[in-house]
């Protein structure tokens, strides 16, 4: 359906016009090569029956291998607290791993990994397992068992695969936190999870700089609960250990026993728990079950990537830190059989091409990246990616923000060659799995759009008061069923899972925190948050987390956080600040708040620039007004200000962020 023959290697004024002209195509079917072989050829992601969503995850859930094979699929007699295949046992480890090697792919690369500094390793299926069962049995000495939490606080290097794999072999959930959350954060999240071991390093890499981890993170102060910390040593700096308490990853590795059987696990007995932002200061303990997610993941990534373990390499470019990383770059990819390329560093180091350079190197035929990744390459230019062979792409994903026209019109021209499915893939570290894509092969796609629930996924946009579907137009989204790799809870918070998700509609619809747009033909356009939560290239972020750490500066009396829209990272954060007493905002005092924010929480979480006000925008009842202070960063026109306490104060508002931006 193209407007004109796809022409190669476009650049400059060229590839401007032929973006320009794409723009007016709106809609673009499957490519015909791809479509006839593709997996997704016979789903009709919109015709399941209620009745049959059960079934046809029973049938996925039946690709895996169960210890005890299940017979109850979907229980939902205690709505939100929906279990799947509860009377079936498993272990993830095995279904990644052990049942692989046994079917006679030991020697398949599971992993390319590539260094910072060029450095490459590969990693087998066999190779991976034999590590595992010596981690799995270390951690058991360590005094580790089932149900035990372990903290896990790498760099994207190999072993933190190894640490999520045996901790999953022996029903020890993991907490993984992004590596570039600073100490602070990290503790906090292995104090409300009572977390008996850290996993860590001695030190990371980031664009040829070397920092110190395990030392900063001894930094942060002592933790109760913590017996031990074992550290790997990546990048060979001295570190600091205790005895007794701390201890070498190779040392124990070495002397651990090469077996470690799998022991089949509950479906229902928690794989993992991750912090995720939530609305309020309090990061939020999402947890994923072992039988759901696995099944959810794994069918996901076959058939929204079209995956074929013998043929793809497929490289997600997330951290592990993430979700995303979790569900794509660890459980998905290896319960598959999938080869999988890792990367340890930034899109732009050693050089901006390192990308392009490494799709070329390992043959990568499935690329998932981030909208504020793809923005970053366009502003780097096309003749990055123009120099490199990518003929093997096949299929590109996109996660994480919403991807503006413009971006998946680069992103299918320049990397995609006009030739390969986009998959805009949206979902949340709650709904562990993809939940609404296009299936590559099948669904015609629009730049933008996000399109269709997958099989077994029922989404709709509902008005925000009545809870009516919305037909064409803007309102909430939600999802009506239970889902496999659906969170099970808050970790100890039962009360705020029902809260925060299902108590607007009852328990029996999940409100995801989006709003989306329907279309005439009932495309899903997701617009964004409604809450609180801000999205910073993808990465979710709390307003009140980093409101309440800047109120911690002792020359801070009290604080506003908003999201102003920003062309490369999607969302960024302005700080508004009224300093104590008398004193007046400096850049050197800026710098100072923002490097507050980067010690306590991280460095993605530091505003981008700082407003100093005398006096916030309250309305009568002293509640903030937030949707003023998105306005003005927004350069909306103001609306109804009648509420205020003190309308006057807008204009001089509005005077201060003009001298701020
Ligand atoms: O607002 C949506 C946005 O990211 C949120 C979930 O963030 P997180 O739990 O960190 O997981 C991110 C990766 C799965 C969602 O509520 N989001 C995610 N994917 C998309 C998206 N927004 C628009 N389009 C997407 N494809």
């Amino acid at each position: 359906m193209s407007t004109s023959a796809p022409s190669l290697l476009l650049s400059g004024e060229q590839l401007d016009r032929r973006l320009e002209e794409l723009l007016q195509q709106k809609r673009f079917s499957p490519p015909a090569h791809f479509a006839a072989t593709a997996r997704g050829r016979g789903a009709a992601p919109d015709v399941l029956a209620e009745s049959d969503q059960a079934a046809f995850w029973a049938e996925q859930a039946r690709t895996l291998h169960w210890d005890t094979p299940f017979a109850s699929v979907l229980d939902e007699s205690n709505p939100p607290f929906y279990t799947w295949f509860a009377d079936g046992t498993l272990n993830v480890s095995y279904n990644c791993l052990d049942r692989h090697v046994l079917a006679g792919h030991g020697d398949r690369v599971a992993f390319h990994w590539a260094g910072e500094e060029g450095e490459q390793r590969a990693i087998t299926y066999a190779e991976l397992l034999r590590d595992v069962q010596r981690f799995a049995n270390a951690l058991k000495r360590l005094g580790v068992g089932k149900g035990d939490i372990v903290g896990i606080y790498l760099p994207m290097i190999p072993e933190v695969v190894v640490a999520m794999l045996a901790c999953a072999r022996i029903g020890a959930p993991h907490n993984v936190v992004f590596g570039g959350f600073a100490p602070e954060a990290v503790k906090d999240r292995m104090k409300v999870s009572a977390a008996k071991v850290l996993v860590t390093a001695d030190g990371g890499r980031r664009k040829g700089k070397t920092m110190p981890v395990k030392a900063a993170y001894d930094a942060a102060g002592e933790l109760d609960s913590l017996e031990h910390i074992v550290v790997v040593r990546h990048v060979g700096i001295d570190v600091p250990m205790r005895p007794g308490r701390d201890v070498f990853y190779d040392e124990i590795l070495a002397a651990a026993d090469d077996v470690c059987p799998a022991h089949p696990m509950e479906a229902e007995h928690p794989l993992f728990i991750l912090y995720s932002s939530g609305s309020t200061a309090k990061p939020k303990g999402i947890v994923h079950t072992t039988g759901g997610y696995l099944t959810g993941v794994s069918s996901t990534h076959k058939l929204v990537f079209d995956l074929d373990s013998e043929r793809d390499v497929f490289w997600c470019t997330a951290d592990v830190g993430w979700v995303t990383g979790h569900s794509y770059i660890v459980y998905g990819p290896l319960c598959n059989g999938a080869t999988s390329v890792m990367f340890e560093g930034a899109p732009d180091y050693p050089h901006r091409g390192i990308w392009w350079e490494l799709i070329e190197r390992y043959g990568v035929t499935v690329f998932y990246t981030a909208p504020t990744a793809i923005r970053a390459c366009m502003k780097w230019g096309a003749e990055e990616p123009n120099v490199h062979d990518l003929s093997t792409l096949r299929v590109l994903g996109s996660v994480g923000e919403p991807i503006n026209p413009k971006a998946w019109l680069w992103y299918h021209v320049v990397v995609g060659r006009e030739r390969c499915p986009i998959v805009d893939t949206w979902w949340q570290t709650e709904t562990g799995q993809i939940m609404i894509s296009p299936v590559p092969g099948h669904t015609e796609t629009k730049p933008g759009s996000a399109c269709q629930a997958l099989p077994g996924v029922v989404a709709d946009v509902v008005d925000e008061k009545t809870g009516e579907s919305v037909v064409q137009g803007q309102g909430l989204l939600v999802l009506k069923r239970p889902w496999p790799a659906m969170l099970r809870t808050l970790y100890g918070e039962d009360e705020r899972y029902v809260k925060t998700y299902w108590s607007r509609f009852g328990p029996e619809t999940y409100v995801v925190g989006d709003a989306a747009i329907r279309d005439q033909d009932g495309s899903l356009w997701i617009v964004g948050r409604i809450d609180d939560v801000i999205n910073v290239s993808g990465h979710r972020l709390s307003t009140a987390e980093v409101e309440s750490v800047i109120m911690t500066h002792a020359k801070v009396a009290e604080a506003a956080v908003v999201a102003q829209s920003d062309a490369s990272t999607g969302q960024a954060i302005v700080a508004f600040v009224i300093l104590r007493g008398e004193l007046e905002g400096t850049p050197e005092l800026e710098a100072e708040i923002r490097e507050h924010v980067a010690r306590y929480i991280g460095k993605i979480s530091r505003p981008k620039c700082i407003v100093w006000i005398d006096e916030l925008p309250k309305t009568n009842s002293a509640k903030i007004m937030r949707r003023l202070l998105r306005d003005i960063m927004e350069g909306r026109p103001l609306g109804d200000v009648t509420t205020l306490s003190d309308p006057a104060a807008m204009a001089d508002l509005a005077r201060r962020v003009a001298a701020a931006q």
